[in-house]
């Protein structure tokens, strides 16, 4: 979480410096600011609390010339959401952006004396003891960063400018990323890809244990602990700049929402030899895939819903145990680890800390790990023994649409793989696995037809402040990412359950007029699941059913009906998918929500 740019060069920075958190902003946007040299070589300092728009006011009336400076844009860590605690802090010679969280920062307060502070953040801590080495090195600032990285416990992206150093750019991080790049305009350094976009097509990864210096056409980079130089090979950037453009669309969600036919085109079609799913690009060979006996999925949020649906699936087929994990208690778990055990840690952005803390433990007991990511040269995707990539593109919304989609059919292709391989699907079974998926492009483009009867569904739920998703099996997982989805864009309270669940204690809340959102797609279950949609109707709650369109119904059971193609109920999932996306979008629409930015979330959780 929090977004950190740097530039230097031969261009405005304050405008380079905007633009990368407004690209950025998807990491946190509780508050932002800037620190620049101005013409005189002078620091000057912007904050102000709220979305970068409201810095960009106040970067306009700045009439300073600049060409070096360093941005934040920030999530709300330790303390509240003020200007004092916004980005940069400042101490002495030191201006300091930080993305993490300073774990021992309460003890180096006490070693180091540090009384007053002007913020109730752990960040100025380490900029207060930066300074102090900074002074004592004869304003080293290679060694002074040495120093104070030996003395943080936490994870840690910082980029700092000296009041005495104009045109020079300092970072180090430990677990949150940095990136960098050299274009013609100068040099950049950024939290993630999306800022370094429209600049290069070339970036570096800033290693841990180095620090990176930038100045105005180079970089370098020293080891941390001799302070010999590092050479690094640049990594190639394959994301368009278009990628990261709304494209026409009002708001990136639903551009991201409308990209998952070609997403899911492009993640498909290179893992098909022939309709058999094929792995030979990530050198996953059909051995090793035969050998697994245990799968382990660790994951967040909606990449954790893509986990639980692949295991709804494939455990009944494989019939080797399959488990998705939460990584955030994953990772403080004892997992039983054998060694044909294998870990498969998902996640769009690479870098969720809870996931990479889960593959970390994995390791350490000796799983094999095989990511699935979207972010290419991510932590995750670097720290597996193999990889993954969904070619979702950028994902900026903060709520993930094609990253799910994409996710649920990669773990489809790898999961029939093993099961054939282990005997469990036959090569006919296979193939028309496979051809079934690769038709779902076409049902998803058929599904945004549903748009209409979607936007008065917003319309009626706008104005509610309770609302229940129920399923059965799979339905259950979409009924959870609906759920999702749905209070995080509409901040409308909203439960999913089991649907046979209900009457064990949650029944007791329905009543007159709440929504119910029943999913129904799977023909051996349906009588059940509709029994249940007769128990909360009986209550007189408010039913949206979505459904197969094939299945029959009591035609006065629901408010609204959206029915979906009829199809394998274990692909019905994409279908769905798309449906409890829409109806997230518009209701937030409807409510005039920002869709994109949702209150106190940030696209990339980098702290615990
Ligand atoms: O980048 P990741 O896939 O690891 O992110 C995991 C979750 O933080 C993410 O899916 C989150 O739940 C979304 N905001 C949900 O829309």
């Amino acid at each position: 979480m929090c977004g950190i740019i740097g530039f230097t060069g031969n261009i405005d920075s304050k405008r380079i410096l905007i633009d990368g958190l407004e690209s950025l902003e998807y990491r946190g946007y509780d508050s932002s600011g800037v620190s620049f040299f101005n013409e005189k070589n002078k620091v000057e300092t912007i904050k102000c609390v709220g979305k970068v728009e409201n810095l960009k006011k106040l970067i306009d009336k700045n009439l300073s010339i600049s060409n070096c400076g360093i941005g934040h844009t920030r999530w709300a860590t330790h303390g509240n959401v003020s200007i004092e605690n916004a980005h940069p802090h400042k101490s002495g010679f030191v201006n300091l952006v930080h993305n993490g969280i300073i774990e021992n920062y309460i003890s180096l307060k006490d070693k180091y004396d540090i009384k007053n502070t002007i913020s109730s953040t752990d960040t100025e801590i380490a900029a207060i003891i930066l300074n102090k080495f900074y002074t004592e090195t004869n304003n080293d600032p290679l060694v002074s960063i040495s120093r104070l990285s030996k003395e943080i416990k936490g994870t840690y992206a910082f980029c700092v400018i000296f009041d005495d150093r104009p045109n020079e750019i300092f970072a180090i991080r430990k677990v949150n990323p940095l990136v960098s790049t050299i274009s013609n305009i100068g040099s950049i350094i950024s939290s993630d890809l999306t800022a370094l976009i429209p600049y290069s097509k070339e970036y570096y990864i800033v290693p841990e244990d180095s620090i990176i210096k930038l100045e105005q056409y180079k970089i370098k980079f020293y080891n941390i602990n001799n302070l010999e130089r590092i050479n690094l090979t640049p990594c190639e950037l394959n994301w368009s700049n278009d990628s990261t453009m709304k494209d026409g669309y009002p708001h990136y969600m639903i551009k991201e929402i409308y990209e998952q036919p070609k997403a899911l085109e492009n993640t498909i079609r290179p893992h098909l030899k022939n309709h058999i799913p094929d792995f030979s690009l990530e050198n996953i060979t059909d051995e090793f895939l035969k050998s697994i006996d245990n799968i382990q999925i660790v994951a967040c949020g909606t990449a954790l819903h893509a986990g639980l649906v692949a295991c709804n699936v494939f455990s009944p087929i494989i019939k080797i145990p399959i488990t998705a994990y939460v990584a955030s208690e994953y990772r403080y778990s004892e997992p039983l680890i054998t060694k044909n055990t294998l870990v498969i840690p998902i996640s769009q952005s690479g870098e969720t800390v809870d996931t990479i803390a889960s593959l970390s433990l994995a390791k350490s007991y000796g799983a094999k790990i095989l990511s699935v990511v979207n972010v290419r040269s991510s932590t995750i995707s670097r720290e597996s023994d193999f990889c993954i990539f969904t070619n979702a593109g950028p994902e900026i919304a903060v709520a993930s649409t094609k990253a799910y989609t994409v996710q649920i059919a990669t773990l489809f292709l790898l999961f029939s793989k093993i099961a054939y391989l282990k005997n469990m699907m036959t090569i006919d079974e296979l193939i028309n696995f496979s051809k079934t998926l690769e038709l779902i492009p076409q049902i998803i483009t058929d599904t945004f037809s549903s748009d209409k009867i979607i936007k008065e569904i917003a319309k009626f739920l706008k104005f509610k402040n309770d609302c229940f998703y129920i399923g059965r099996l799979q339905d259950y997982i979409s009924s959870l990412e609906g759920a999702l989805k749905l209070k995080e864009i509409s901040y409308i309270h909203t439960d999913a359950y089991a649907a046979g669940e209900l009457k064990h204690g949650t029944i007791a809340l329905i009543t007159q007029g709440i929504p119910v959102i029943a999913i129904d797609t799977n023909i051996n279950i349906s009588s059940k699941l509709l029994s249940n949609v007769e128990e909360v109707k009986a209550r007189e709650a408010a039913i949206i059913l979505i459904i197969n369109e094939k299945f029959e119904y009591k035609k006065d059971l629901a408010k609204f009906v959206v029915p979906i193609k009829d199809i394998d109920y274990r692909f019905a999932v994409f279908p769905v998918s798309i449906i409890t996306q829409l109806i997230a979008y518009y209701t937030s629409l409807e409510k005039g929500l920002d869709v994109d930015k949702p209150r106190n979330l940030a696209k990339s959780v980098t702290v615990e």
